[in-house]
């Protein structure tokens, strides 16, 4: 059982910076809970607080109902993987996996099986008697992986465990991290600064900016229902478009105005900003809510030209300016686009994100 809270905790380094203002969370016992944001936003700071490697500076911590503020890091019983891994530079791959193990005092046999079973999992078998400064930034993340996943801890932390790994491997090993969690039924916090990643991981996540949360939910809402414009363009590749333009009311038809270029809001968006006539707002447009080729039905059609071309394999992204604007978004391989090429592009009104210039907050969510 680790339901992990924070009550209220801020985090100020002894330099007086604040790393972390005012967290309030509540992670469920086996929930994967990813923590979300650029570099420097304070997400291993959360994690060293939970594995009592910082102190907090104000507020409180739980693990269950146990206050964990002033028990050190030995008694709290969970397992971190490091973003510098911090393995045992002297010790095999073998012996550093083991490791946690052996100060359990678990016996020799299941030890050996529990090592070798991580090493499969992780690919690294062949790798078990070299030591880590025989080995690249790639492997020694998976073995710090190894080192956590050999455990049976009440919650396991993880910093960005698979950024140093090329694509085909961080899927994979996605998977292995997924799988993880389903069979052992624990507790998961886990830090990255990719997207797709939080995406694909976790039950709900933690998106954080400057030591400030921004929004807490799954990964659909965070997704479909971004809070303010800072959440809306962090998750999504290609990113969000956002156009600037002000609200304008036409009889009974609420409209975005930049312009020429006019695009009729949706109703449940429109009763929402009906009164706000003049308001600067940003209109948000995922990639995947244009299309250039597909049905208009309850679609605007916009006006654009190509400004390029960039195949991505699988499809294509195009760059489009309208009225003046840089859309980006992505259409399938079946027509050949040029640049300089005029397009008309139907958006997808019922999918419109819309935000308070000034603010950045959603006036839809
Ligand atoms: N010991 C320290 N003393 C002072 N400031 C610190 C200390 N450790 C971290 N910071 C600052 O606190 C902020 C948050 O750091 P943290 O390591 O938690 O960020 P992060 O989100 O994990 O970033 P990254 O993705 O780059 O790992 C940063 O601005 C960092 O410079
Ligand atoms: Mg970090």
């Amino acid at each position: 059982m680790a339901r992990i809270k924070f009550e209220a905790v801020g985090k100020r380094y002894p330099n007086g910076y604040v790393a972390l203002d005012n967290l309030d969370l509540d992670i469920a016992d086996k929930e994967f809970l990813v923590l979300l944001g650029p570099s420097g936003c304070g997400k291993s700071t959360t994690l060293n607080m939970i594995a009592g490697l910082e102190d907090v500076s104000e507020g409180m911590l739980y693990f269950d109902n146990e206050a964990m503020n002033a028990v050190p890091p030995h008694k709290r019983d969970v397992s971190m993987v490091f973003q510098s891994y911090a393995l045992y530079p002297h010790k095999t791959v073998y012996e550093n996996i083991a490791f946690g193990l052996r100060m359990r005092k678990h016996p020799a046999v299941e030890i050996d099986y529990r090592v070798r079973d991580a090493a499969r999992r992780l690919e690294i078998e062949a790798l078990l008697e070299r030591r880590p400064d025989q080995l690249s930034g790639g492997q020694r993340q998976r073995v710090a992986l190894g080192r956590a996943m050999v455990r049976q801890p009440l919650a396991f932390l993880m910093d960005e465990p698979l950024s140093n790994l090329d694509a085909a491997l961080r899927i994979s090993m996605r998977a292995e991290i997924k799988q993880m969690h389903q069979a052992m039924q624990t507790t998961f916090v886990y830090v990255t600064h990719d997207q797709a990643e939080a995406l694909t991981l976790a039950d709900r996540i933690v998106v954080m900016r400057g030591g400030v949360v921004q929004q807490i939910g799954t990964p659909d809402a965070i997704y479909e229902r971004p809070g303010n414009m800072f959440v809306a363009s962090f998750l999504g590749n290609p990113p969000i478009n956002f156009l600037e333009g002000a609200i304008a009311t036409e009889g009974e038809t609420v409209l975005f105005k930049r312009g020429p270029l006019e695009i009729r809001l949706p109703p449940h968006i429109a009763e929402k900003v009906a009164g706000d006539a003049g308001r600067t707002v940003v209109l948000g447009l995922r990639a995947e809510d244009i299309d250039a080729h597909g049905e208009r039905r309850r679609r605007e059609t916009l006006q654009g030209r190509i400004v390029s071309v960039l195949p991505v394999g699988s499809d294509q992204f195009l760059k489009v300016t309208v009225e003046g604007v840089e859309l980006f978004f992505r259409v399938g391989k079946e027509v050949q686009h040029r640049e300089g090429e005029n397009l008309s592009l139907a958006v997808n009104l019922n999918r419109l994100h819309l935000f308070d210039k000034q603010s950045g907050h959603s006036l839809v969510w």
